[in-house]
């Protein structure tokens, strides 16, 4: 008879509030699952979202990132960044394939152990029907992911969150929050296809339709993406096998 599937989960835990809050459902002896694998961090904004990447290359089925209730952060606005960094994690997840619920993020307080309890039953629930992590198929995509958030028009755009919607430009103008998420996201998918395409690229010349194979985009799509490239000095023309024009990987 095969064993019942317990998922390994990398629990990161904000030192002030959650880890205090799981200290509590053990001392209280609430009941949960034994899934989660637990990193106490001095606060939930200390978590970069290459960590999440990193969890999931090393073996984790799932993260999970637990946060002082907004307002309560010892360092004022830490867990705003969380918020915002996290669920740009999730839609770069989502876009790959991999699936947004293998990172989850939640807040517990000092004094909510039997809610710390609740949310890793839930969300150990929820990573057990998703099945293991098969890390050998996402191994391309998560090479992208990284890529991506690597990305300096990423990072700047995330950097820029609460300047660009909170506090405005020297004019005062100020974006829209909800304009400013769409502006992210697709950031985030142009960012990732790009990244994935630059993967596929370290094989070796590839034409633009063995690269549109290998990464499941459009073929349309990647010759519009390798222009972008080009342009930028990451990837050249290396000229015809047959009558067919390949393409390699310039950047390191
Ligand atoms: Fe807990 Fe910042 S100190 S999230």
């Amino acid at each position: 008879m095969s064993e019942a599937f317990e998922p390994k989960i990398l629990a990161f835990l904000c030192n002030w509030c959650s880890y205090a809050g799981a200290d509590l459902a053990g001392v209280s002896r609430f009941q949960y699952p034994p899934t989660i694998r637990v990193m106490r961090t001095m606060c939930s904004g200390r978590i970069d979202p290459s960590y999440i990447l990193e969890g999931l290359k090393d073996g984790f089925d799932a993260v999970f990132v637990f946060g002082c209730h907004i307002g309560d952060c010892h360092y004022i606005d830490g867990n705003v960044y969380t918020s915002k960094r996290m669920d740009l994690t999730r839609k770069l997840l989502e876009i790959s394939g991999i699936g947004a619920d293998r990172m989850q993020l939640r807040w517990v307080s000092a004094a909510e152990g039997q809610q710390f309890a609740d949310f890793v039953t839930q969300l150990s629930a929820v990573v057990r029907d998703a099945g293991p992590f098969p890390r050998e198929k996402y191994q391309l995509q998560l090479a992208a992911l990284t890529g991506a958030l690597n990305a300096p028009r990423l990072r700047w755009l995330l950097g820029m969150d609460r300047q660009l919607t909170e506090r405005g430009n020297v004019y005062n103008d100020k974006v829209d929050e909800g304009k400013y998420l769409e502006l992210l996201h697709s950031a985030a998918k142009e960012e990732y296809e790009k990244a994935l395409i630059l993967e596929v690229l370290r094989e070796g010349p590839l034409s633009v339709r063995e690269i549109a194979s290998k990464t499941a985009l459009l073929v349309y799509a990647v010759s519009l993406i390798l222009n972008g490239i080009e342009r930028a000095g990451l990837a050249e023309f290396k000229g015809y096998e047959g009558s067919t024009p390949k393409f390699i990987r310039l950047a390191p």
